[in-house]
């Protein structure tokens, strides 16, 4: 029996274990296997990560670059773009992107050029797990027919799992190590041997009946949280309408001990999940003639966001006799969210567009993001680059309006308010002390 082999390579840590797809997933993935004295080999399309690693250091916010160091030098790590050591490999997990094609339907390429990769230097006895967020149906209907033509017969010749990833890039509190692991296998001998697998590295794994299971229990997790901040966007609409200030009312209601979840307003959603993953939920739904409307709504609300920021900056502009057109408007934070690097689906980029449609000239600055570019199939213009700017006092002062869209902690918000003259605050960045001693005038979300 495959698993029963399969099983003693893992509790002996004699399995060698390969990753498709170094990013933010795949990267703190395979170095926490082999921080916990597993051999594994990454597999990346970008030789510039592979060179990286080699060479000990780390891109991705959340892992180390004395851990990759130390992984490649005690020779438990390499990273390559030969896709034929993937034949050496015992367990292979799949890590790479699930975007969306422009028309909103899941981009399944990726998965399906790892499946390919796979399908070609398979031999007998391997576990494939696949992490990419994706649709109920994905693993079975997609990924296990791959295997089945090349000859091997599920459980007998190879295992099949869907574990979602649920790392929070960013996140100092919950890292691959101690956020619970969801498993559900296309066999029970491939959900025994992937929970015994990732039991070595997380210190909690949940096991469901079905990889479909898995797959929706993530879609699920990721849609709740698109629909919750959709509420809490439209909840923030509601308040200015009525002269209430939106965050006083969100830290009020979560003193609740019960029933109640604080979600927080914004910009607009970004990142390669929140505003994503519903959609490949909802497009599998389609398939089976149901219309998820929580998901539309939610949507609707959240994608409009940027142009109700860009309302409230013309808005307090107008009032100052200022037009948007011609304005110098300081953006803040262009990342998606706090203290990271990551543009993905940043709203940023679509107020940046907005503005400068409107004829603002904008500039931004971030101090985890030195470039921006607007070449992205997410944003409306295709505008020149932007540069990140030092944040100086001339900058502030000559900024006719500053729109916070990103609240990074080095940033000091006291000197913003200190010499600025118009800020927006989308993120409740400044403090009620801050705001009380502020010389400018702040509209916040
Ligand atoms: N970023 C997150 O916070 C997060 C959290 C949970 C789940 N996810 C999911 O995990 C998956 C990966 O997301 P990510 O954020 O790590 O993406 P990423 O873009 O950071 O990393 C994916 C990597 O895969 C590589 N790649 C693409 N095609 C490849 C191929 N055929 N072979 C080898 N490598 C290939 C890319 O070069 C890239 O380095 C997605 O399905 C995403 O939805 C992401």
């Amino acid at each position: 029996m495959i698993k029963d082999e399969l099983q003693q390579l893992i509790s002996e840590k004699k399995a060698t274990i390969g990753v498709i797809g170094l990013g933010y997933v795949g990267l703190p993935l395979i170095v926490e296997f082999c921080l916990k004295g597993f051999n594994a080999v990454g597999f990346e399309v970008d030789e510039h990560k592979t060179s990286e690693i080699s060479a000990g250091r780390s891109y991705i916010v959340d892992v180390t670059s004395e851990n990759v160091a130390k992984c490649v030098i005690e020779g438990k790590l390499t990273a390559t773009t030969d896709f034929s050591q993937l034949a050496n490999c015992d367990v292979i997990i799949i890590c790479v992107p699930t975007p969306l094609r422009k028309t909103k339907d899941p981009d399944m390429s990726y998965i399906l050029t790892a499946g390919a990769e796979i399908q070609k230097y398979m031999r007998p006895g391997q576990l494939i797990i696949l992490e990419s967020t994706t649709y109920p149906g994905t693993t079975d209907e997609v990924l296990q027919p791959m295997f089945e033509e090349k000859g091997f017969k599920l459980d007998e010749g190879f295992l099949l799992a869907f574990s979602p990833e649920r790392v929070d890039p960013g996140n100092p509190q919950f890292q691959t190590h101690n956020i619970p692991k969801v498993v559900g296998g296309v066999s029970d001998d491939s959900t025994e041997a992937a929970a015994m697998l990732y039991g070595q590295i997380v210190g909690q794994v949940h096991t469901v009946s079905s990889a479909r299971v898995a797959e929706a229990a993530k879609l699920w997790e990721n849609t709740f949280r698109a629909i919750n901040i959709g509420m809490a966007n439209e909840m923030a609409k509601l308040c200015n309408a009525l002269g209430i200030d939106t965050w006083e009312v969100v830290r009020a209601a979560a003193t609740k001990p019960f029933g109640f979840m604080a979600f927080y307003p914004g910009p607009g959603i970004g990142g390669h999940c929140i505003p994503l993953d519903p959609h490949y939920l909802s497009w599998k739904a389609r398939q089976h003639g149901f219309d998820s409307q929580f998901i539309s709504l939610a949507e609707q609300v959240n994608s409009t966001m940027p142009n109700y920021v860009v309302e409230l900056a013309t808005t307090a502009l107008n009032d100052s006799k200022k037009s948007v057109n011609g304005s110098k408007i300081l953006i803040l934070g262009v990342a998606y969210k706090k203290d990271i690097d990551d543009m993905r689906e940043s709203p940023a980029l679509s107020i940046i567009d907005l503005l400068r449609a409107d004829g603002a000239d904008v500039y931004y600055h971030d101090p985890f993001v030195p470039e921006v570019t607007f070449d992205h199939a997410y944003t409306i213009g295709a505008g020149d680059p932007l540069y990140n700017k030092e944040l100086t006092d001339d900058l502030i002062r000559e900024s006719d309006c500053v729109i916070i869209c990103t609240e990074h902690t080095p940033v000091d918000y006291n000197r913003v308010c200190e010499l600025a003259s118009l800020v927006v605050d989308t993120r409740d960045a400044l403090s009620v002390e801050t705001r009380g001693e502020s010389k400018a005038r702040i509209v916040r979300l």
